[in-house]
């Protein structure tokens, strides 16, 4: 399906979902080896991602990366140390860095524990605009895939309704404090998504389905929601079940 916000691969299952969309990363990732000699990804916290590490790092799909050439960014990190239960890192570490072997300095954590936010936020961005490909307007660079959750409020990464950081059009990654959590994040911003020449966006469960329905009832609006606001400059895919979209009938 054709949208306004990209192309919708819609499964039965969760796993149906999973196994489609680690076969779409592995493809994404031999693409990008293949074109540009490296894979520069940045993944995403949250269950629904953390399904998909579990899958590619299965036999079939780990022989199936060249990992030496896989560079793994992060979208969005809680601040946090990186044994933390709540860590994006240790999430993905334990999930997937720890059965495949990526060489340690291709491997960019976000210092959530880091005193000094806006520093380590700026040192970050300056990683993204030193290690990747300029982005359209020469800015700070392009991922070739930008991997998103989406939260049952419509966040994606650490963009949450009503946060300043939605405005954001010139940082690339910034501190963002959630209230409602009484907590910080670090998150990148709408202008590093929208360059990314791919996005995957996985949406699973029934708490997703009201603001999947809000999001897909064809009607065009202002963006309501964050992942409504993404502009995708490159090509952006979502993967969802029907439990998140029980009235939608496209199914690829
Ligand atoms: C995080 C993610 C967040 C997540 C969504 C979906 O750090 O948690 O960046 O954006 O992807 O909240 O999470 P679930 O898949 O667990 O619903």
């Amino acid at each position: 399906m054709e949208l306004d916000h990209g192309n919708l691969h819609l499964f039965d299952t969760p796993e149906a979902l999973f196994d489609a969309a680690a076969r779409r990363w592995v493809a994404l990732a031999r693409e990008a080896v293949d074109h540009r000699g490296g894979f520069h990804v940045a993944l995403s916290g949250g269950s629904t991602p953390k399904a998909l590490y579990e899958r590619l790092s299965r036999p079939d799909l780990r022989a199936a990366v060249d990992w030496e050439r896989v560079h793994i960014y992060f979208g969005d990190e809680r601040c946090v140390p990186p044994d933390h239960a709540d860590s994006n890192y240790r999430m993905v570490k334990e999930s997937l860095l720890q059965d495949v072997s990526i060489p340690a300095v291709q491997i960019h954590r976000m210092m959530g524990e880091s005193e000094d936010l806006e520093a380590t936020a700026d040192g970050y961005a300056q990683l993204l605009a030193g290690r990747l490909s300029p982005d359209a307007d020469g800015g700070a660079g392009r991922f070739d895939l930008v991997m998103l959750g989406m939260g049952p409020d419509g966040h994606v990464a650490s963009l949450f309704p009503q946060t300043p950081v939605l405005e954001e059009r010139h940082r690339r990654v910034t501190p963002v404090h959630l209230p409602q959590q009484s907590a910080w994040r670090l998150t990148i911003t709408f202008p590093v998504i929208d360059a990314a020449r791919h996005i995957m966006l996985l949406v699973a469960g029934q708490t997703k389905a009201p603001v999947m329905k809000e999001v897909f009832d064809g009607r065009r609006r202002k963006p309501r929601f964050p992942v409504e606001m993404i502009q995708p400059q490159g090509e952006m895919e979502w993967y969802v079940d029907r439990a998140a979209a029980p009235e939608l009938t496209e199914v690829t």
